[in-house]
């Protein structure tokens, strides 16, 4: 083999482990980001995790800490939502547990006040707002939001 040759085949070599150590292995069923066109894909166990095609390797990613996963473009980050929105929990568990700071159970959610009916607090990123409901409103924990007083 002359010395060009071999150049070649070495940085191929190179290029291919670099390529492997590079992402990660998709297990059991789990989608393929790299093969569908949004290059995003829900994680097959758990509602706050995706794969996101990155380079052309799949990586696993985290949602927001008290965030799951909406689809690309969804939710109140990209692609993350509050759980209670929608079902997105309903058959997958949460791999992250909560990260709480004062007033927040997890760095990003809506949580009820700790002495009043009428206030609530939202958290972003682990920095708790103090909201007020108006008009008579009381805040629903259920709903997360203000709400008549007949159904809280
Ligand atoms: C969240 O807050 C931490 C420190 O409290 C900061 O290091 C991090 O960059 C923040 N992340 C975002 C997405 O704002």
């Amino acid at each position: 083999m002359d010395s060009e040759l071999k150049c070649f085949w070495m940085a191929f070599a190179f290029a291919c482990i670099l390529g492997l150590a590079n992402g990660q292995q998709l297990k059991g069923n789990q989608e393929d980001p790299c093969k569908t066109k949004s290059r995003v894909v829900a994680d097959e166990t758990y509602c706050d995790r995706y794969w996101e095609c990155v380079n052309g390797q799949p990586e696993l990613y985290d949602c927001p800490n008290g965030l799951v996963f909406a689809g690309k473009n969804r939710g109140v980050t990209e692609g993350c939502d509050y759980p209670w929105r929608s079902n997105y929990c309903d058959s997958k568990q949460q791999a992250n547990t909560p990260l709480g700071t004062e007033h927040c159970d997890w760095l990003y959610g809506i949580f009820g006040h700790e002495t009043s009916c009428t206030r609530y607090w939202t958290c972003w990123n682990g920095t708790a707002t103090e909201q007020l409901c108006i008009g008579g409103l009381l805040y629903n924990e259920r709903s997360h939001s203000c709400d008549w007083p007949e159904n809280v």
